[in-house]
């Protein structure tokens, strides 16, 4: 039988879920969160198992990509645990499980992740640079993250490089990066900064428009717009002179809203509608008490709460960011 689909109130289809595994994180990138980020109790996550029926609950709706993120999903005890378990469904409804990873135990997942059905993952990793790279993430080192990334590329997962664009930061590596994921075959997506939770600078100080990092590749590369679409806000160009695909998340700078076909799932099983907004489903208490069918239920009346778009400004004097919740709750 074909699933129900899972479709908003604006006609959009739900076809891909990104579910947060846990909040918690080895690094504290400076623009994600604070120095003294308060994780949650442990009590309040998800356990494996529900985390399961979850994911299986959109899969059974039609939802044919799963993306596990975190916080870092493989400092979850149990992932591993867990993907195989989802990677049940890989063929029979699930084209593609994937994950969003700052690659710091990457090394000794990759083989494991392929074997289980993995195929592709993403990798932050904002700068070549040993010293920068300590900076940013404030405690994270490059060299397990570089090692973790040759691993994953050796095991024959596809990799995805996310370079968050950071004024004064990383903005003089734009070019050098692109030419080092091209000579590993690395597909490179480049973020804008996102107003989501307190930190303790100013975003607007390292907000760098990607307008600006194009123009940037395209003193050197010619860049060949791509239709293709993933739903989601990125865009895609190629380069004509090695081939390279090269992605823009511009949530900032552009509207990408009528075309949304993803929600998401916090480590507490609150269902979010848009990354930019508050609309929400609580799932946990309902699967606790009531089980897949309560569970079930619960999506069709969250597809009734799935707003239009966001409404994102990053702006001076704006000190509250737009949405209270940080990435690593949402997972991006
Ligand atoms: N704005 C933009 N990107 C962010 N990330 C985390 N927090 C933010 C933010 N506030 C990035 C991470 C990772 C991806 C999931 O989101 O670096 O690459
Ligand atoms: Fe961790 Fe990713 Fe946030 Fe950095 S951006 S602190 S790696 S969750």
């Amino acid at each position: 039988m074909a699933p129900r689909p899972l479709i908003d109130g604006f006609g959009r289809r739900i076809s891909y879920v990104r579910l947060s595994v846990t909040d918690r994180c080895d690094f504290r990138c400076s623009y994600c969160m604070p120095t003294e980020m308060e994780f949650l109790p442990k009590r309040d996550v998800l356990t494996l198992e529900e985390l399961d029926a979850i994911g299986s609950a959109f899969v059974a709706r039609g939802v044919s990509r799963l993306r596990l993120t975190g916080g870092e999903p493989l400092v979850r005890k149990g992932f591993l645990e867990l993907v195989q378990g989802l990677s049940r469904h890989i063929g029979s409804g699930l084209d593609e499980l994937t994950l969003t990873t700052n690659g710091s135990q990457l090394a000794r997942f990759a083989e494991p992740l392929f074997a289980a059905g993995v195929r592709r993952v993403n990798v932050s990793l904002d700068t070549l640079d040993a010293g920068r790279f300590r900076a940013i993430t404030r405690r994270g080192e490059i060299g397990p993250v570089l090692e973790g990334i040759a691993a994953a590329k050796a095991a024959g997962l596809g990799v995805k490089i996310n370079m968050v664009a950071l004024k004064g930061l990383n903005e003089d590596e734009i070019s050098s990066m692109a030419s080092w994921c091209g000579e590993r075959g690395f597909d490179l997506t480049f973020i804008e900064t996102m107003p989501l939770g307190l930190i303790e600078e100013d975003r607007t100080d390292r907000y760098l428009p990607l307008s600006e990092v194009r123009r940037e590749l395209e003193r050197r590369l010619t860049l060949v717009p791509l239709t293709e679409r993933t739903g989601g806000p990125a865009r895609y160009v190629r380069v004509a002179e090695t081939g390279q695909k090269l992605g823009f998340i511009t949530p900032l700078t552009h509207n990408f809203c009528e075309s949304c076909n993803r929600v998401r799932v916090t480590a507490t099983g609150t269902l979010f509608m848009c990354l930019g907004q508050e609309d929400r489903v609580e799932l946990r208490d309902l699967l606790r008490s009531g089980g897949p069918d309560a569970l079930d239920a619960a999506l069709d009346r969250a597809m009734l709460l799935k707003p239009k778009g966001h409404d994102f400004v990053i702006e001076r004097r704006a000190a509250e960011p737009a949405v209270g919740r940080h990435m690593s709750m949402t997972g991006g």
